[in-house]
């Protein structure tokens, strides 16, 4: 089936985490759209729009069926425009669960038509978040394994040392 999927999220900043399930929603999916929240009212962002999506379009370039946009709004809303009925997230633990259910849930209230498709982050990778990633680069710690490295600059740059 012809299928796009909309894979949501902050990415501030993207992690391998994410990478993972690009790639891995790449090959399920015959487009994959990463949509950047453009604000959220829960979270104050370190990188600004422009800067997440100048750095997810760095590592995407592999993936030819995979491109990046930023969105305001309601998600359902941003997936319709772009004619797609699937929604990709990825689920690390149990923790994750309650609140991508609900999100799932308010999603499906809203759209009926949008299925959320759930894909387990990959093991390696359950430990990670972007705040891990942000607490660690401020501390100016070893980032290495937990970004792409052609992120490495952009994040350091964020948080340079005292
Ligand atoms: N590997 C590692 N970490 C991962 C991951 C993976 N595969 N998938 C998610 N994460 C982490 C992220 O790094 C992030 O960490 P943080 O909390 O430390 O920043 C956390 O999990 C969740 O972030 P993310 O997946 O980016 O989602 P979000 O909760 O920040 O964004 C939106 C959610 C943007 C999809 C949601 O707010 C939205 O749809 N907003 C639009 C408005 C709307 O429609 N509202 C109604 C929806 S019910």
């Amino acid at each position: 089936m012809d299928i796009t999927a909309i894979y949501p999220g902050s990415f501030d900043p993207a992690t391998l985490g994410h990478l993972d399930i690009i790639e891995r929603a790449s090959k399920l999916f015959a487009r994959v759209v990463v949509a950047i929240s453009e604000s959220s009212n829960t979270k104050r962002f370190a990188f600004p729009e422009e800067k997440r999506l100048e750095m997810l379009e760095k590592i995407v370039k592999p993936f030819p069926n995979v491109s990046v946009t930023t969105f305001g709004g309601l998600l359902t809303s941003f997936a319709r425009s772009r004619g797609s009925a699937v929604l990709v997230r990825g689920l690390r633990a149990i923790s994750d669960f309650e609140y991508e259910f609900q999100m799932a849930s308010m999603n499906r209230y809203l759209a009926q038509e949008i299925e959320t498709v759930f894909m387990m982050t990959s093991p390696k990778y359950h430990y990670l978040s972007s705040s891990i990633v942000k607490e660690i680069a401020r501390l100016q710690g070893d980032i290495s394994g937990l970004v792409p490295p052609e992120l490495f600059e952009d994040v350091r740059a964020c948080f340079p040392g005292p």
